[in-house]
């Protein structure tokens, strides 16, 4: 299939650029580059850098011609949306609504959507599925959970077709080594710890330790950006076939505390990485996790590369 990928040199947009065209997808990039980076585009697809905030840019971009579209061009600071609401507006509604326009003025209509984890807000009971009550703790969730409605809206109206993806923790790099943009001032954990193993950060704030918790720091479910990629070939397939939306989470079931990532972290990378145990961050349940089994049963999907190790050792093979 044409495949459109808008975000497509971000980190996890890169990631879902490799894995489409593994499968045999014709893969054309749309990014304007304010978080995506050049080195992240891959030679063999077509890129067009443009803007989602202008609509005869993306409009421009669907006139071409394509069967699918994976929409992975969103902030996705947690902290930042609560201070700074309009860019979130802006930007995730929006820009995300331009897009949809134009994909269905030009008849594309299958939709690969990142939500995340961040609909749901604090547990009710875990693992998270895909029924438990979503009331997002943070403007960056919010907006997330409002796109999946606005899809929903276009597929009874529109018949666009959507896969609502909601990832998990998303961490590590490509196992083949082949991506290796480092993402800028990143906010979540698994980079700064890596940042402070090369000296580019002095430590790692560990954010609260007296969680009800097995060693006192939050739990959460890290998810291989490659696993979460190929959940968007499968998704894709899915629609196509099945001529179906879909809402699935992406977690492994398994947690990790910060204090685990940090070890594995300090035994892969050999060095001492600095920590401080300093107060909790506001908003941050002590536990997270998903279950994925209505992905498996939908899709086939299962986690391959999501375990501690290989999720650390991806990682440090880029940033060291
Ligand atoms: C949040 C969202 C998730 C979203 C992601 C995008 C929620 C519940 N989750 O994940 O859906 O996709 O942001 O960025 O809103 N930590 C430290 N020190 C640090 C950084 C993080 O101790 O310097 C801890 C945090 O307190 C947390 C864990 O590490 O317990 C993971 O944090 P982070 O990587 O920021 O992701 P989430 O906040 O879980």
């Amino acid at each position: 299939m044409k495949v459109l990928v808008i975000g497509g040199a971000g980190y996890i947009g890169s990631h879902v650029v490799k894995a489409m065209m593994k499968a045999g997808h014709k893969v054309t990039v749309f990014d304007n580059l304010s978080s995506g980076l050049r080195c992240n585009l891959f030679k063999e697809n077509d890129f067009i850098h443009g803007n989602i905030l202008i609509q005869s840019e993306i409009e421009a971009a669907f006139e071409k011609g394509f069967d699918a579209f994976v929409h992975l061009a969103a902030f996705k600071a947690v902290g930042e949306s609560m201070e700074n609401p309009e860019k979130y507006s802006v930007n995730n509604i929006t820009g995300t609504l331009n897009i949809m326009n134009a994909a269905v003025k030009f008849g594309c209509k299958k939709m690969i959507f990142s939500s995340s984890a961040a609909v749901f807000g604090a547990p009710q009971y875990l693992p998270i599925d895909e029924n438990h009550p979503k009331n997002p703790e943070s403007y960056y969730g919010f907006t997330k959970l409002e796109i999946e409605r606005f899809m929903a809206w276009y597929d009874q109206l529109k018949g666009l077709k959507f896969a609502a993806l909601r990832y998990f923790n998303a961490a590590g790099y490509d196992p083949d080594g082949e991506i290796r943009g480092l993402e800028r001032s990143p906010q979540n954990l698994l980079p700064r710890i890596m940042e402070v193993a090369c000296g580019m950060r002095d430590e790692l704030k560990v954010f609260g330790t007296d969680y009800d918790t097995r060693d006192g720091t939050c739990i959460r479910d890290y998810v291989h950006v490659t696993d979460l990629a190929n959940a968007h070939v499968l998704a894709l397939e899915y629609i196509a076939k099945n001529n179906e939306s879909l809402t699935v989470n992406l977690g492994t079931e398994k947690g990790t505390t910060v204090k685990e990532l940090l070890d594995a972290s300090r035994r892969i990378s050999g060095k001492a990485i600095p920590s401080e145990d300093v107060e909790r961050r506001p908003g941050d349940p002590a536990c997270l996790y998903a279950t994925s089994k209505h992905a498996k049963e939908l899709l086939g999907w299962e986690p391959k590369f999501s375990d501690v190790d290989t999720l650390v050792k991806t990682t440090w093979e880029v940033y060291k």
